[in-house]
């Protein structure tokens, strides 16, 4: 079999930082081409746009992509004509496609007292964010006239039926592999105050017919927050539009004791995955060798189960970071300072998943 082609960006901040160590992981289980492109601000700086054609091209050439973090206060701007790193994101998510993001939010069981709320909350937490990634406020008309901006949010069936179908088959793949018998979708909107959300609520309810053997239930955004937080442990598969799923999975990722923990897997209907932690370029701790890459890492192995088809490297991956939290590593982010505990650099942190491997 030929070797797997994995398109590597970077991007900027801590993103160089945390795809490099990666990129040893991944060379630690197998063999890929790896080919590096440059998107966001580093592309900005380069040619002046956040995602060139080329990389575009690239990019739907391979069978899998890997990216850091885009964006940074160099490029902060609020004058729409001037590029920003996040376009180039948006238009690599719209350009290929890839309308569903997962988010698993499983805590690490070494990690359960990193979080900054109480074990008990936290434990037998297992969840997936379904964040709907191509629609929505996000990509819908904006622009501003004189004191006056506008950023219009739109849905049709079609987009909110697919991704509605994402969670119900994710939700239906979890029970029969944890054998629990356990499958339920709730589903996020905002139904009481918008009407996209009354159209996703009514779609979401009508695939659910599609799907006897699980449970669906809806909840208000507002009040999803903070079930979130009081009762993690009850959510299955979480299913909600683009904006409310980016907001909910970063409060989501505090559940497993850092931002710097949570991986994803953007997917659509064919063409390769994106693969990327959640977290953002970090700007505060770039350059410092202490960013967390282990968001990084678990995206490596979401991106070895889902895109290249070898679960077993995935949970090989897995495994090996679960092992290292185990014997008490804990980068800036997690460390609590109990005597168990050692404080380590990206580096220290990579070479002790690479010797778990
Ligand atoms: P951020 O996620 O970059 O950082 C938030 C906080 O979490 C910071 O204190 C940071 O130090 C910490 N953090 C994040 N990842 C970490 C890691 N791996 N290890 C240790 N600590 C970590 O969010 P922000 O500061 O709001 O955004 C910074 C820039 O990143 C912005 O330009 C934003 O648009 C961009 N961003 C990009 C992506 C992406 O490329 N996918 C995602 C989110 C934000
Ligand atoms: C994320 C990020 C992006 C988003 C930004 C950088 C465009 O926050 O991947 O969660 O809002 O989708
Ligand atoms: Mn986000």
């Amino acid at each position: 079999m030929s070797k797997a082609r994995v398109v590597l960006l970077p991007g900027d901040g801590i993103g160089p930082e945390i795809v490099a160590a990666t990129r040893r992981v991944l060379e630690r289980v197998g063999e890929f081409e790896f080919t590096e492109q440059s998107m966001g601000g580093c592309s900005i700086d380069a040619h002046g746009v956040a995602l060139t054609d080329e990389v575009l091209g690239a990019c739907r050439e391979s069978d899998a992509i890997l990216l850091g973090a885009v964006g940074g206060p160099k490029w902060d701007t609020t004058d729409p004509t001037k590029p920003r790193p996040e376009q180039g994101l948006l238009g690599l998510r719209k350009g290929l496609g890839l309308f569903a993001n997962l988010r698993p939010v499983r805590p690490s069981p070494a990690l359960v007292e990193a979080s900054p709320l109480r074990p008990e909350r936290i434990r037998g937490t297992d969840l997936l964010v379904v964040r709907e990634l191509t629609g929505g406020i996000y990509f819908g008309e904006s622009g501003r006239e004189g004191d006056r901006a506008h950023d219009d949010c739109a849905y049709t069936v079609a987009e909110v039926e697919r991704i509605a179908r994402v969670a119900f088959e994710a939700a239906r793949r979890r029970a029969s592999d944890a054998a629990t018998g356990r499958a339920r979708v709730t589903s996020v909107d905002k139904a009481n105050v918008m009407e996209t959300s009354r159209l996703w609520r009514e779609t979401v309810t009508a695939v659910a017919e599609e799907y006897p053997d699980v449970e669906l239930e809806h909840i208000l955004v507002d009040n999803m927050a903070m079930q979130l937080v009081s009762r993690p442990a009850e959510f299955d598969v979480v299913v909600s539009e683009n904006l409310f799923g980016d907001i909910l999975s970063d409060e989501a990722a505090m559940l497993t004791g850092s931002l710097g923990m949570l991986p994803s897997a953007s997917i659509g209907a064919d063409g390769p995955g994106l693969y990327e932690p959640i977290h953002g370029s970090a700007p505060d701790i770039a350059g410092q060798g202490v960013a967390n890459p282990l968001a990084t890492i678990l995206s490596a192995a979401m991106m070895l189960r889902h895109g290249l088809e070898s679960p077993g490297e995935a949970t090989r991956v897995e495994a090996a970071v679960d092992r290292v939290l185990e014997q008490g590593l804990r980068t800036p982010d997690l460390y609590s300072g109990a005597e168990a505990e050692r404080r380590v650099g990206t580096e220290e942190m990579t070479e002790a998943v690479l010797a778990a491997l």
